[in-house]
């Protein structure tokens, strides 16, 4: 690494604080600066003089001391923060975070910092699994909060479940890719598609489904912060355009069959994460349709164009990765659509389940490739999700190069 970079670490009260020790070393040791804000709680489990002469820094505690009087101590260490990183979290500090509550100087950073922000929390099975504690989570998750969630094993307090801190080594792993972005799409053009379509039965009414967009968009984001020149076209969703992104907006499947084609002969892989309309409504009316006493309305449906099936078709150099949400016999339709629509990749999952597929922010996949190899991901954030898919993309890419 050039530049020092620094990571801010919030260590708050859990047993696993002692852990932010090997955290900070580790950090060090890959020429990391690490600047340590400890709770009240947090200094209950592991002494400053550890953090202190493991990070060769003073470690931050009470907001008003007077020992550095020189800073705006919160604002200096939320600009100092390449990432801030909160290794253990409890349920407390998630609760306050999610809620803005800013009454220590861990909060009051934590609001301050424009940095990415990490979060490894560590806490009791059921603290973690209690509605409160699962939707602050999810608000964080959904403002771009990242997590290296916890594992599952045999707590402190004596129960077994999920709620023991990530590994170090995964919590390491974390950081290092929030500070140096692989950039192993570099040169590699990418076509995104995202979001629903909306098919008009007039001027005021149309048909859609529940896709909210937000696995195309975690894709199309992870493969720009890898170095691809990504395109994302996109159905009508309310999400922001991911920085360094060239964003296509459209309407009906029609109009996404359209941007795709005059695009794919010049992308080098296409991934198709939309959900367009299988139908549209025939003869869409020009003018609002009136009710008409107590007559029912008939539309005639007629089917669109397989997008996937017909660039399928076309494909050359291109890798293809389609996706198949499914309700029932995943494997099989998977792997049926995959032939049909002679794709290297198709990305299933179950959105009958809960937390995954539509208008979530977790999701699973199971991935089956053309050559036969067949991947699960485990439940993750779309955003890890994205970047576990793209990691087989780069892998097939390598494997063309041998
Ligand atoms: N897809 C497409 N064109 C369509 C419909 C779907 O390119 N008109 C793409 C989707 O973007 C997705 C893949 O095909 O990547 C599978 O979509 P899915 O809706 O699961 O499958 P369908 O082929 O529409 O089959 P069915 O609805 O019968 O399950």
């Amino acid at each position: 690494m050039e530049k020092r970079k620094t990571v801010v670490l919030g260590v708050t009260g859990s047993i696993a604080a002692y852990k932010a020790a090997e955290i900070t070393s580790r950090l060090m040791k890959l020429n990391v600066d690490v600047r340590v804000i400890q709770t009240e709680g947090g200094a209950q489990f592991i002494t400053p003089l550890t953090l202190e002469t493991l990070s060769r820094a003073p470690v931050y505690g009470d907001q008003f001391s007077r020992e550095t009087p020189y800073d705006v101590e919160h604002i200096a260490l939320a600009k100092l923060a390449d990432v801030f990183l909160v290794a253990p979290a409890t349920a407390n500090f998630i609760a306050k975070a999610a809620n803005g509550v800013a009454d220590d100087l861990l909060t009051t950073t934590y609001l301050a910092t424009l940095a990415p922000v990490l979060i490894a929390p560590a806490m009791n099975v059921n603290m973690l699994t209690h509605p409160a504690t699962e939707q602050n989570i999810r608000v964080l998750k959904e403002r771009g909060v990242l997590f290296v969630e916890p594992e599952e094993g045999l707590l402190a307090c004596g129960d077994v479940g999920r709620g023991r801190l990530a590994p170090v080594e995964s919590i390491v792993s974390a950081v290092i890719a929030l500070l140096e972005p692989k950039q192993d799409l570099a040169g590699k053009r990418i076509l995104v598609t995202a979001g629903p379509t909306k098919e008009s039965i007039d001027p005021v009414r149309f048909l859609s489904n529940h896709s909210s967009g937000k696995m195309g968009f975690s894709l199309a984001k992870a493969a720009a912060k890898r170095g691809a020149k990504v395109t994302l076209i996109t159905g009508p969703v309310s999400l922001t355009t991911p920085a360094g992104v060239e964003r296509v907006s459209i309407t009906s499947s029609a109009e996404l069959c359209e941007a795709v084609e005059s695009r794919f002969s010049g992308c080098d892989a296409l991934i198709m994460a939309a959900a367009p309309a299988d139908f549209t409504v025939r003869n869409s009316a020009e003018h609002k349709i009136k009710k008409n006493g107590n007559d029912g309305l008939t539309l005639e449906l007629v089917p669109t164009q397989d997008i996937l099936k017909k660039v399928g078709q076309q494909k050359k150099h291109q890798l293809v990765m389609g996706f198949a949400a499914e309700t029932q016999n995943m494997e099989e339709n998977a792997l049926a659509k995959l032939e049909k629509k002679n794709l290297d990749f198709i990305a299933a999952n179950d959105v009958a389940a809960k937390d995954r597929g539509f208008a979530v922010d977790t999701n699973e996949i199971t991935l089956y490739s053309r050559s036969g190899k067949k991947e699960q991901s485990g439940l993750k954030a779309k955003d890890e999700i994205a970047d576990w898919l793209l990691d087989r993309l780069s892998a097939a890419w390598a494997e063309q190069q041998k």
